[in-house]
């Protein structure tokens, strides 16, 4: 007998995505458009739980973060100063047999053209030499299209955060450390999308810039910068945390927002960047992994993972760059620093002098700056500090949103194989997604559709629930089959309004049976019980 084939994990993802309405082709009635992605009703729900959940932790939780909503298309001299007009580039190589266009370190495997989610392995045809290939998509704004008129679709929705930091300083009351978050949409000429939305033209980012004083500026204050373990939560914010302490902060923080919606540590991965893998300016980064269905194993089966979130301490770069772009100062003043300063010993502000010129001087040769003029803005930076002046420093959070939705769908995939008293099993899928992220919080339900006075019932709980959360009533076929279409949506809880509801047991009038997805559990709650109970779970 021939054993039916295994369909991959993956390919069962993305058939249930589709059949369901989480994710489909974009342009799918013309072909689809490689790299580009919609959200069906469920994935719509999901997608604005995440950012509404990443929104409320990251800000308005926060006494020490306000948010910022900048265009998609900005000046094109935003990108300039930023590196990315100069370097934001992957080498592209051609087939010359297959017509086929890759990028140079990704040849192994492409998207089969036929069937994008599934990785085939490419022909072995002659190659051209690898060429930069700039990944910013670019148009015209206006109607003259020349290059004075060029504009970039933003890469990344950082740049708008540091171009705006002075009118966010100003305008919020804030004072360094503070961050600013964005969420937003961001756009890259991928040369090979791939692993189904995971690496898209088109995706949303979900980013804080958290700025912060330069250790320099800390010791002065404090007298020491604190030192924190490499690994582990450092606990509350504390005045002497320098850029090290502020980091490990940042990547346990973010940590606990993944495990809040279902993400155990154990699915997690971390990757911390060598020296040889960080940007220049960068002093360190730490990628968060997710282990994804289709990311690599190594030979004792240990999987990594593929990055969800890279959190960067990105020093003084971006905000000295727009400074020197714009000609507008990016400094910062701070009272405590001046009021420190004039209490240090000679030989501290000396050392604390040199160390900050050393830091600028560096920063201007790097970035291109000639070594004389480069050592009299360092000099001048530095004397700015003994005047309580200073530029942030950043540590950056940033995540991705779609990559975020691939991994909570894989995560909460299950499947779950019934036998029956004859013997015959089926397969049913249950999307055990976490209360807080799940499209719809609870399926509400008449237990029969031909009596009335069940379905006003039920009516009126839906009515009940419907302004606190997404409640989805549904009264077609069987209670088993409405039960698997919420399991399949992901749908944590359903009530059912049956008899009992509506007095035959005169002691539970006015109950309802509460039907709990991942056990199948069922509770009797009172009506006047059940937003509360739900709230507490769902939010
Ligand atoms: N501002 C820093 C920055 O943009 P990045 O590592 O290039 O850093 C941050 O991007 C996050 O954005 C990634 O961790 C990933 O989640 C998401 N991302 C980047 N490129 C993506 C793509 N082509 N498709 C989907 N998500 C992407």
């Amino acid at each position: 007998m021939v054993e039916p084939k295994e369909i991959p994990l993956m390919e069962k993802i993305v058939s249930l995505c589709k059949r369901r309405g989480f994710i489909f082709q974009s342009s799918e009635i013309y072909g689809g458009i490689n790299g580009f992605w919609d959200y069906g009703p469920l994935g719509a729900e999901l997608k604005r739980n995440v950012k509404e959940l990443w929104w409320n932790t990251m800000t308005r939780q926060r006494e020490d973060v306000a948010g910022l909503e900048a265009t998609i298309i900005m000046s094109p001299e935003i990108w300039k100063a930023s590196g990315h007009v100069a370097t934001f580039s992957d080498p592209m190589i051609d087939c010359k047999t297959c017509k086929g266009r890759f990028r140079a370190d990704q040849t192994n495997e492409i998207p089969c053209p036929q069937k994008p989610s599934k990785l085939v392995s490419e022909c072995h045809g002659e190659k051209t030499a690898p060429r930069a290939f700039n990944l910013m998509f670019q148009t015209y704004v206006g109607p003259v299209q020349d290059d004075s008129s060029i504009a970039y679709l933003r890469p990344e929705t950082a740049q708008a955060i540091f171009a705006q930091f002075k009118n966010v300083l100003e305008t919020s009351r804030q004072k360094v450390p503070f961050g600013i978050g964005q969420i937003g949409k961001a756009f890259r000429n991928e040369v090979t999308p791939r692993n189904y939305t995971f690496r898209s033209r088109e995706f949303e980012q979900m980013e804080l810039e958290f700025f912060i004083k330069p250790d320099e500026v800390i010791e002065a204050i404090s007298g020491s910068v604190a030192t924190v373990p490499e690994t582990g939560h450092p606990g509350e914010p504390q005045p002497d945390w320098g850029w090290q302490a502020w980091h490990q902060y940042w990547v346990e923080e973010r940590v606990r927002f993944y495990e809040g919606i279902g993400l155990d540590r154990s699915t997690l991965g971390f990757h911390r960047q060598t020296p040889a893998e960080l940007a220049h300016y960068a002093r360190a980064c730490v990628d968060i992994l997710f282990k994804f269905p289709f990311s690599k194993r190594d030979e004792q089966g240990n999987v990594a993972g593929d990055e969800l979130e890279g959190i960067a301490a990105r020093s003084d770069f971006d905000l000295s760059q727009h400074a020197r772009f714009s000609g507008k100062p990016m400094g910062v003043f701070d009272d405590e620093l001046r009021g420190a300063w004039g209490k240090l010993p000679k030989e501290k502000q000396d050392d604390l002098w040199k160390r900050y010129y050393d830091n600028r001087k560096n920063y201007l040769t790097k970035s291109g700056v000639e070594a004389e003029p480069a050592s009299k803005q360092a000099t001048e930076d530095a004397n700015g500090l003994a005047k309580g002046q200073y530029i942030p420093h950043v540590i950056e959070p940033s995540a991705g949103v779609d990559r975020l939705i691939l991994a909570l769908i894989a995560n909460a995939y299950s499947e779950v194989v019934k036998t029956d008293d004859k013997g015959k099993s089926e397969t049913t899928f249950v999307m055990k997604f976490h209360p807080r992220v799940a499209p719809i919080k609870v399926g509400v339900m008449p237990l029969l559709k031909n009596k009335p006075e069940l379905v006003a019932k039920a009516i009126a709980v839906r009515d009940l629930l419907r302004p606190w959360m997404n409640v989805y009533y549904d009264d077609g076929g069987s209670i088993g089959k409405r039960y698997a279409r919420q399991d399949e949506a992901g749908t944590p809880f359903c009530v059912t309004i049956d008899f009992d509801t509506l007095g035959e047991k005169p002691e539970l009038l006015d109950t309802v049976t509460l039907r709990h997805r991942d056990d199948g559990r069922q509770d009797r709650l009172k009506i006047s019980e059940l937003r509360d109970w739900l709230l507490e779970r769902v939010r």
